[in-house]
């Protein structure tokens, strides 16, 4: 397998702001590639350089062996992107913004008229497409996004932030529509800030911090990073956190973590320890709402290799 992307030691500076600090990483053919990382992290930079849209100061990347730089007019034939905020234009219909993404693409006019069709069919907008995309909700205005990112049929796609900003039931309707994508082998290189998203979407994560790859692995080789499987109780009122806490404490795996949702954690031996918390929360007198083992999650490797949470937003816009 032949790698579609590769980006070595980007470096990219906005005045006294590191926006890239040596990224490197490569994409196989028709695999997908979770870009995570946190605002300001550097995603939508390094999607920019790949797209031809930005030059990085100094690295490389290239998609199917075509310099983003010095050949980025073959680069744009290849790849889709849809950028962070739907780059659609508001006063034309949604059959009229796909017909120009295929004329700026010369594609013939047949083509395009298939095409659109095709495409609206695809993302459950033929009812819509004949009126104006002022009038369309945030979700299909995402959906068009997507559906125009595809007019010139791109061998590798760039979604940057596909779902943010979309309610639970579009997200998910819209993770199919990408996953369907994939199964037809398109490679594609995706940033979140979810990792549920990276999650379920891609083959591989790389977590990108302060304009570095931090780690790259498997879903499963980042939860590997962080260790086995924990223990996680809901206290039922969070005046018994400190006391849920100490009982916890007190089976001796290891240190309690209290994660921002409210729960707490510890390491986890094997099942028999949820029993024997069971009985010692009872003992006590203490209720729980939720009492379980689980692999870490995302989240817990993001503050495991960052120190911080992946979704609050701590890092400072650096524009005056
Ligand atoms: N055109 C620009 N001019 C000045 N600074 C910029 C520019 N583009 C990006 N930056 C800065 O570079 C850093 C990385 O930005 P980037 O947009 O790549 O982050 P991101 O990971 O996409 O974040 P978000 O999750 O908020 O979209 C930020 O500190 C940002 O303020
Ligand atoms: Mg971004």
């Amino acid at each position: 397998m032949s790698d579609a992307v590769v980006v070595e030691e980007l470096v990219k500076t906005f005045g006294k702001t590191k926006a890239l600090d040596g990224v490197s990483f490569s994409l196989p053919e028709g695999t997908v590639l979770g870009l995570l990382g946190p605002n300001g992290a550097g995603k939508t930079t390094t999607v920019r350089v790949l797209a031809t849209l930005l030059a990085p100061d100094s690295g490389r990347a290239s998609v199917l062996g075509l310099d983003a730089v010095k050949q980025a007019e073959q680069v744009r034939r290849v790849i889709g992107l849809a950028g962070q905020y739907a780059a659609v234009d508001e006063k034309l219909t949604g059959m009229e913004n796909l017909r120009l993404v295929g004329r700026l693409y010369h594609l013939p006019k047949a083509e395009v008229l298939s095409r659109a069709d095709a495409l609206l069919e695809r993302f459950e907008l033929t009812q819509a497409a004949n009126r104006v995309v002022k009038t369309y909700s945030g979700g299909m205005r995402r959906r068009l996004d997507l559906a125009a990112s595809l007019v010139n049929r791109p061998k590798v796609l760039f979604l940057d932030e596909p779902t943010t900003g979309l309610d639970p039931r579009s997200r998910l309707a819209l993770w199919e529509v990408i996953e369907d994508l994939v199964r037809d082998g398109t490679t594609l290189l995706l940033t979140t800030q979810y990792l549920e998203e990276a999650d379920r979407l891609a083959d591989r994560i790389a977590v990108v911090d302060g304009g570095r790859v931090i780690a790259e692995g498997t879903s499963d080789e980042l939860k590997d990073k962080v260790g086995g499987s924990v223990l996680v109780a809901r206290p039922s009122s969070p005046d018994d956190a400190d006391t849920v806490a100490s009982v916890l404490a007190a089976l001796k795996t290891g240190e309690v973590k209290r994660l921002a949702t409210g729960e707490l954690a510890v390491p986890a031996t094997g099942i028999a320890l949820v029993a024997k918390a069971a009985r010692a929360l009872t003992t006590a007198g203490l209720e729980v709402s939720e009492l379980g083992l689980r692999r870490p999650t995302l989240d817990d490797v993001f503050l495991t290799l960052t120190g911080h949470l992946a979704e609050s937003s701590d890092v400072e816009d650096e524009t005056p």
